[in-house]
């Protein structure tokens, strides 16, 4: 009897144990010892970078979403196609408009002459986009590393999980709730939006198709996305319109006007439940930059690979 107990308790503190180490968490000191230099060399390159192309930034940033949204941020985006694998570069979401992987590679071997083997490329991916809104004027906060590369990736899992430009308000939230995020999340993340660029076929059934927008703003967008499709479909338009690469709440300003450039922006203020959230983030930038901030923290929590999970990757591209 007292043999059995021991046993059952033994045997719970095992599972303790394991329930434990498989919450490993990440922190901002991983790197400390092993390789103090990351972030300078991160930084650096993303600077230059930017500077040689303002939208590299809202690119690199994009890489981070796309890549955490997918089963984790595991830096499964990275990974490149070959003839016996398929990964995420060709998904619907990402192909022919996801940026930025040579920058990152980039980073990678730099990162790796100064301390090879220690620095995962979802860290590298993490670490780019907070240097990317800073670079662009947005708020900073503190990356948390000890993420590690994960063996696999998933072309179903990215079309399946990455949320679309044609969808609804409610599509939205279960979209972000799936990844254990709330619609604030959702709605202080969309500030993204206030970098970049999207092409007509994204954008080109909510200038011509929906009502919800300002119409001096659809004829203008039209100009330079026509009604059918072709060669136009690429044209590319920023998604703020008054501010493309600058990191401001200007987002949600052109939102109140009926400016959003995506049907699922303008989604965020259509007379729904997320509306006063809007108003709020268009008058009070600092507000704004503070759930953003937040809100990238937790995006940058979503199910990563830590301790003896996956690996640190050689190169970016592929499996070691
Ligand atoms: C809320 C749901 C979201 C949808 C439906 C969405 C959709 C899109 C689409 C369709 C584009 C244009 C792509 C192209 O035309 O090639 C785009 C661009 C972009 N997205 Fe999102 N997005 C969402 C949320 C986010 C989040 C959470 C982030 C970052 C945390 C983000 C960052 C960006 C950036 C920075 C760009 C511009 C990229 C560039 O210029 O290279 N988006 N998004
Ligand atoms: C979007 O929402 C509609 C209606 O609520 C639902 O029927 C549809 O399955 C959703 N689509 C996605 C991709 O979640
Ligand atoms: C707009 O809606 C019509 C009717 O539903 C559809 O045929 C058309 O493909 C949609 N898109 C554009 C860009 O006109």
């Amino acid at each position: 009897m007292a043999a059995s107990l021991s046993m059952a308790l033994a045997n719970l503190c095992f599972l303790l144990l394991l329930l434990s180490s498989s919450k490993a968490e990440l922190s901002t000191n991983y790197y400390s010892k092993s390789c103090p230099s990351v972030f300078t060399t991160v930084k650096s390159i993303v600077q230059s970078a930017i500077s040689k192309e303002r939208q590299m930034g809202a690119s690199l940033l994009r890489l981070h979403f796309h890549d955490c949204f997918v089963n984790g941020c595991d830096g499964s985006i990275l990974l490149k196609d070959t003839l016996s694998f398929t990964g995420e570069q060709n998904a619907f979401p990402n192909r022919k408009s996801a940026r930025g992987y040579n920058v990152v590679d980039d980073i990678k071997s730099a990162v790796e002459k100064e301390c090879p083997g220690v620095v995962s490329c979802a860290d590298i991916l993490a670490i780019a986009a907070r240097d990317s809104v800073v670079k662009l004027g947005g708020p900073s906060w503190n990356v948390k590393v000890g993420r590690k590369d994960a063996r696999t990736a998933s072309q179903a899992a990215s079309n399946r999980d990455i949320p679309a430009p044609t969808f609804s308000l409610n599509n939205l939230s279960s979209s972000f709730r799936a990844q254990g995020l709330s619609t604030k999340d959702m709605v202080a993340l969309s500030g993204s939006h206030s970098i970049g660029q999207a092409q007509c076929s994204k954008f080109r059934d909510h200038i011509y198709n929906d009502s919800n927008i300002d119409s001096s703003f659809a004829n203008s967008r039209q100009l330079s996305c026509p009604r059918a499709t072709g060669p136009g479909d690429k044209n590319l338009a920023p998604l703020d319109l008054q501010t493309p690469t600058v990191f401001n709440n200007n987002y949600y300003k052109n939102l109140i006007n009926q400016r959003g450039l995506l049907h699922s922006d303008q989604e965020l203020f259509n007379g729904g439940s997320t509306d006063s959230q809007v108003r709020s983030y268009s008058t009070n930038p600092s507000i704004f930059n503070a759930d953003f901030a937040a809100a990238m923290i937790k995006m940058g929590n979503i199910r990563p690979l830590t301790g003896s999970n996956g690996e640190i990757r050689k190169n970016c591209k592929r499996v070691n």
